[in-house]
């Protein structure tokens, strides 16, 4: 075995560091935490609740994942993975990814985390590999030192699809301030279950949390089960600017009709740096454009969540709907988020 290194540096971890996979932990069927240290020995500063996009060039993608681990953890930072059938990038992790191999990472970002809404009382409602970010949150929230005041809801289809199930029933089990409440779809027969069953509805949420008005809500799942939260809150009179969400995938696209797609050539973009222009369509976006002309802009979720395809863009007008992933700021100084930025005319861009 490894030796284990001690002597950590005073260096917060940045980026253009890759990181070093130190130890992969079983946590469910097709779910395993994956732990990663900086091979310098820096430590590791981000918000519970951030997310890395990881480069896994040997699968030919990339992939946004939410730290599980907490930041008041610094020495090693780790991701909670769940493959789904067909998957491409995490299931290469789980069959391929082994300690000692690096990968390059792009983060820490987003802004779904406690930190940004500080509260005495918060309700966390998650489902399947949505538990990440709670688990990040929870974890500070205990090491912070001071009591939390959590509701933790979380749903699953069976219980030994409940990851991080005994690490949140032993925390449970010796703080009072802690509340889990699991639920599941089914539970096979013969086994011993406790929880609740079937799908979070008013009442179910009434008995897990009778004062919920009163809390600061994170939520994070699928979007039928997400869209299912907001409209459950929305209907029992809970204010919705105290309502978070974070998605692990694109919303639904909008059907643009055949007849007002726009003509091929519309629209132009240079890349600078390469000397690469490229005739295309006002609805092609940046990214799509770039990738046919064999030049790689890093992207993670594509669908302007992530800010790993930050962007600068030199001149011309774009039309870009992002989720988040750029702030003011950053658009202030020309850049943009090259997976939902559509050229409108000529752009040039810094690549
Ligand atoms: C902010 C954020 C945080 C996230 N956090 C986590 C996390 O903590 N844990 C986690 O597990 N995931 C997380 N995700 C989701 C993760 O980034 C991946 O999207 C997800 O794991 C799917 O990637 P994959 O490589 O496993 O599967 P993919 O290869 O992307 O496949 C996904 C699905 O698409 C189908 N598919 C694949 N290729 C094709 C094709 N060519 N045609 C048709 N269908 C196809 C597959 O059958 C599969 O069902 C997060 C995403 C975001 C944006
Ligand atoms: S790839 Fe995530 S914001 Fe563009």
């Amino acid at each position: 075995m490894a030796k284990p290194r001690l002597n950590w540096t005073a260096e917060p971890w940045d980026d253009s560091e890759p990181l070093e996979c130190t130890m992969i932990v079983p946590e469910a069927p097709g779910c395993a935490t994956i732990t990663f240290r900086a091979p310098s020995g820096a430590w590791f500063d981000y918000q519970p609740g951030q997310f890395l996009t990881l480069d896994l060039s040997a699968a030919a993608v990339q992939r946004t994942y939410t730290i599980s681990s907490s930041p008041s953890r610094p020495l090693s930072i780790s991701i909670t993975v769940k493959a789904q059938d067909g998957s491409i990038g995490t299931r290469w992790m789980l069959d391929h990814l082994r300690p000692g191999m690096r990968l390059k990472a792009y983060g820490p970002s987003g802004a779904f985390s406690l930190l940004r809404h500080p509260a005495a009382k918060y309700l966390f409602i998650s489902a399947g590999s949505g538990i990440t970010p709670m688990m990040s949150m929870t974890t500070w929230a205990w090491d912070s030192g001071h009591m939390p005041d959590i509701a933790f809801v979380h749903a699953a289809r069976t219980p030994a699809e409940i990851i991080f199930r005994h690490t949140l029933e032993q925390m449970a089990a010796r703080v009072p301030g802690l509340h889990l409440h699991l639920t599941v779809d089914s539970v096979p027969p013969f086994a011993v279950w406790h929880g609740y069953r079937g799908r979070l509805t008013q009442i179910m949420l009434a008995l897990m949390a009778p004062d919920y008005l009163e809390r600061e809500v994170f939520c994070c799942g699928p979007a039928p089960f997400m869209a299912g939260v907001r409209e459950m809150l929305e209907a029992l009179g809970f204010d919705l600017a105290r309502y978070h969400e974070e998605s692990f995938a694109a919303p639904s696209p909008v059907e643009v009709p055949v007849e007002a797609s726009p003509p091929p050539g519309d629209a132009v973009i240079e890349f600078a740096a390469a000397g690469i222009t490229v005739e295309c369509r006002s609805d092609d976006t940046v990214l799509a454009v770039a990738r046919q002309a064999g030049l790689n802009i890093p992207s993670g979720c594509t669908f302007g969540l992530c800010g790993t395809c930050k962007t600068r863009k030199l001149s011309g007008e774009v039309n870009m709907v992002h989720n988040g992933g750029i702030s003011d700021d950053e658009i202030a100084e020309g850049y943009i988020l090259a997976c939902c930025s559509k050229p409108q005319g000529t752009v040039r861009i810094d690549l």
